[in-house]
């Protein structure tokens, strides 16, 4: 990859979000919760929620169209896409085939990876390096997330963190010395049993855990998952630093995964930045997992927070337990 002559980074960028507004307010009617509670606890307002009938892929294909239009492709063009979700529609077919084929991407293979919320970030890992070896040229990553599906609509600790969105990227060949400088990932399988969303499978300890009929639902101890998430974020951040011999003065926006504003601001405390360097939107959508990194970036590249040749810091961590961060040269 050193003797490469170009850079790898992001040609087309996407976004699609459900219509529908859940309010806090909306959730008192529901649980036994208020808005005052959720906002001084986790800064969100509102998530954006999918009708009961509507898959969750159908934002992945909005989002899909938008980035590969913004690349200015051709579905025809796209030659391998990677779907990351935490909620798929189906185990099978999966999400990447079902996107492929309604957005007309008959050149491309498909497959899905789950790293729950930061499976964007291993994704653009992949994504980079299966075009660094010449595997590729245009990779689309679709970012989808239909969390309200499998959200206990009763549990008041998780029912009011999560919304469902979709973001999407086209990676391919830019210019020399832009995109993507260095991407860290890591996993901590050891402390997976902190957060689960069970699928073919149910233990026992899944059943207790879960009071309610459905118990296909997450579940998660919410305390030691935020203990996890604000170390993780801020020993990410100093890595893929540390390994692209960037200082945290040198990153022009953090995009930091949007789970809880007090997650966030503990990783700001422990990098020494000040929250005015983190784009911040889990007020308008609350947790779309790993969909809210790219939705972010998409916002903050809308607001023209990002400039040409300006370095972007993305960080995460997720469900596994997992986490990753990536160096960005803005290459647009
Ligand atoms: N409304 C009102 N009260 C509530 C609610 C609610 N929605 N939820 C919990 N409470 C109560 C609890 O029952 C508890 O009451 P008690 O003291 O009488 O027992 C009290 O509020 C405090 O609860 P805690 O869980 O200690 O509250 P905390 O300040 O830790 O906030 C939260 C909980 C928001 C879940 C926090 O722990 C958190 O954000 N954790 C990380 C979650 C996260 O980031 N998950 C995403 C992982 S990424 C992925 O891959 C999906």
């Amino acid at each position: 990859m050193d003797n490469q002559n170009f850079g790898i980074g992001i040609l087309g960028i996407g976004m699609c979000l459900p219509e529908s507004i859940l309010t806090n307010y909306d959730l008192e009617k529901m649980v036994d919760t208020s808005d005052e509670w959720i906002i001084k606890r986790t800064g969100i307002s509102e998530r954006r929620i999918l009708d009961k009938d509507e898959p969750a892929y159908k934002l992945g294909v909005k989002a899909a169209q938008r980035a590969i239009e913004d690349a200015g492709l051709k579905p025809e063009e796209i030659d391998f896409i990677i779907v990351t979700t935490t909620s798929p529609d189906y185990l099978t077919p999966s999400m990447s085939c079902m996107i492929q084929s309604e957005i007309g991407a008959v050149n491309a293979a498909a497959l899905d990876i789950n790293a729950a919320c930061t499976g964007f970030i291993y994704a653009l890992k992949i994504a980079e390096a299966l075009i660094a070896n010449g595997c590729y040229k245009n990779i689309l990553l679709v970012a989808c997330e239909g969390l309200s599906k499998v959200v206990d609509w009763e549990d008041r600790a998780t029912c009011v963190l999560f919304g469902d969105g979709a973001g999407a990227v086209v990676i391919g060949a830019v210019e020399n010395g832009l995109g993507i400088v260095k991407t860290c990932v890591g996993a901590d399988g050891s402390i997976g049993h902190n957060l689960t969303i069970p699928c073919c499978y149910l233990s026992n300890v899944d059943l207790e855990k879960r009071v309610h009929e459905n118990k296909r639902v997450v579940w998660m101890d919410g305390s030691e998952v935020f203990k996890f998430a604000v170390k993780a974020m801020a020993e990410a951040a100093s890595k893929v630093l540390d390994e692209s011999n960037f200082s945290i003065e040198d990153i022009k926006l953090i995009i930091p995964h949007q789970a809880n504003v007090r997650i966030i601001d503990g990783a700001a405390k422990r990098l020494g930045v000040s929250l005015d360097k983190m784009y911040i939107n889990l007020n308008k959508y609350g947790n779309i997992s790993s969909a809210s990194i790219p939705v972010a970036l998409k916002e903050a590249v809308d607001l023209n927070l990002i400039k040409k040749g300006e370095l972007v810091l993305l960080v995460g961590f997720g469900g596994g337990l997992t986490w990753g961060s990536t160096v960005m040269r803005w290459n647009r």
